[in-house]
């Protein structure tokens, strides 16, 4: 494959620096202006200003792509998703404008456990379809890797194909899945009124076939009311870490429960959501190395005002990372971007430090930012250019779709008419 040379980037934000980003870093794009960047096979060979760049004796043997002045950066990481579902929940989200409770849609037979059905219902060919339907929605979106869980499955059938879907779609498409265990997402029907035997199910036989057999990386629990209890879910990881799972956390969305202190505590990837933490937390949580992912499409999905203390966070040294939690119950959008609104609206974070905490930050929490996150020399050409006159113009248009290219280790994945290539 020759070299491509990528021009016409009125800027590029490479977010090159110190990794993780904390307070104050995270407003750091490291932006080059008018720059360009020149591809060897799947990886940055060169970037920065295209007179520099231009000259290069191979910048000027390469095959050329002029993104025509748009703006270029890392393609997204969303640290956080429920990738394999069979349907839709959007009875339920009636059900919830009118006035439903969770608890109620859940003795309706709604909420995660319909979605459990489903799954066991459905074909491993149309969930994998569905599922390759929002990867390519993803993808035109900006979002080059994500993160994937189980849990619809909750059953040992269920929860493997989930894992095997997402291991063939990984294999199969551009998009790259780092697969997460998520046994632990609700309590099966059939343990009700004996959770307790769920667990030891869990860590007895599932959680070591999945880290011993290699068939994910992360193992994930819903720590809160109506789900795993404290004690349940330390078990639980603690469980997959001596199985060479890392920990990740579904913290504190509807309930404290105590879950951010058990992310510290078991050295957690992650801890998700944590709407409800208060200041002690969040000092705690900004002296570790744990990653606070804030997933703001929930609350705007269900129409609730808890927000998480994005500022606070931020302000006390904290590492933020954002995700969609791409899920039918909960954050149904497979837009990046239209996250980076909400979290600047809503959560009062700022564009630049958006989108830090939508690269580099959630790449450091997959353990993969040493390859994505940022564009720099010897990182993957992963990318997306958006149609936008300046960075701050990304999540200021809101529920519109401005990326033009997305770029997957080099090879455009995406792209809007109208974007001038030559094939690469
Ligand atoms: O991240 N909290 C648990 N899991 C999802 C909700 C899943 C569902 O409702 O199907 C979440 O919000
Ligand atoms: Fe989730």
């Amino acid at each position: 494959m020759p070299d491509l040379l990528i021009s016409g980037c009125s800027e590029i934000l490479t977010l090159r620096g110190s990794v993780p980003r904390r307070g104050k870093d995270l407003k750091d794009l490291g932006i080059i202006r008018d720059g360009a960047i020149l591809v060897r096979g799947d990886r940055i060979a060169a970037i920065g200003p295209r007179r520099r760049i231009e000259r290069l004796r191979d910048a000027r043997r390469a095959e050329k792509l002029d993104l025509g002045g748009r703006v270029v950066l890392p393609g997204f990481v969303d640290s956080h998703t429920h990738l394999v579902f069979a349907a839709s929940r959007a009875d339920e989200y009636e059900q919830c404008i009118c006035g439903a409770t969770r608890e109620r849609v859940a003795r309706r037979g709604g909420g995660i456990l319909a979605s459990v059905s489903a799954l066991q219902k459905a074909s491993p060919k149309d969930l994998k379809d569905r599922a390759l339907r929002a990867l390519r929605e993803f993808a035109a979106h900006g979002t080059t890797t994500l993160e994937a869980k189980s849990g619809y499955g909750l059953d040992w059938k269920g929860e493997f194909k989930i894992l095997k879907i997402l291991h063939e779609l990984h294999q199969e498409q551009p998009v790259d899945i780092s697969k997460t265990f998520l046994g632990a997402h609700i309590i099966p029907r059939e343990f009700r009124k004996r959770p307790d035997a769920w667990v030891d199910l869990l860590v007895e036989r599932w959680i070591p076939t999945v880290g011993m057999a290699g068939l994910a990386e992360f193992c994930d629990v819903f720590c809160d009311r109506g789900a795993f209890t404290l004690a349940q879910s330390r078990r639980i990881l603690m469980a997959g870490r001596a199985c060479g799972l890392v920990p990740r956390i579904h913290a504190e969305q509807h309930s404290r429960t105590g879950a951010a202190r058990l992310a510290i505590e078991t050295q957690a990837a992650s801890a998700d959501h944590l709407e409800k933490i208060g200041r002690a937390d969040v000092r705690a949580l900004s002296a570790s190395n744990v990653v606070c992912t804030l997933l703001p499409g929930c609350a705007l999905h269900l129409g609730l005002r808890a927000r998480a203390p994005a500022r606070e966070l931020i302000g006390e040294g904290a590492i933020v990372a954002l995700a969609t939690d791409y899920n039918p119950g909960t954050s149904p959008t497979m837009s990046m971007t239209m996250i980076l609104s909400l979290a600047c609206s809503q959560l009062r974070m700022t564009p630049a430090e958006a989108i830090t905490a939508a690269t580099i930050n959630p790449a450091y929490s997959l353990r993969q930012h040493d390859r994505i996150g940022s564009l720099e020399i010897g990182k993957y050409a992963d990318l997306a250019a958006f149609d936008v006159a300046g960075y701050r113009e990304i999540p200021y248009y809101f529920g519109v779709n401005l990326c033009a290219v997305t770029m997957k280790r080099g090879v455009v994945i995406h792209s809007r008419s109208g974007v001038h290539e030559t094939a690469h």
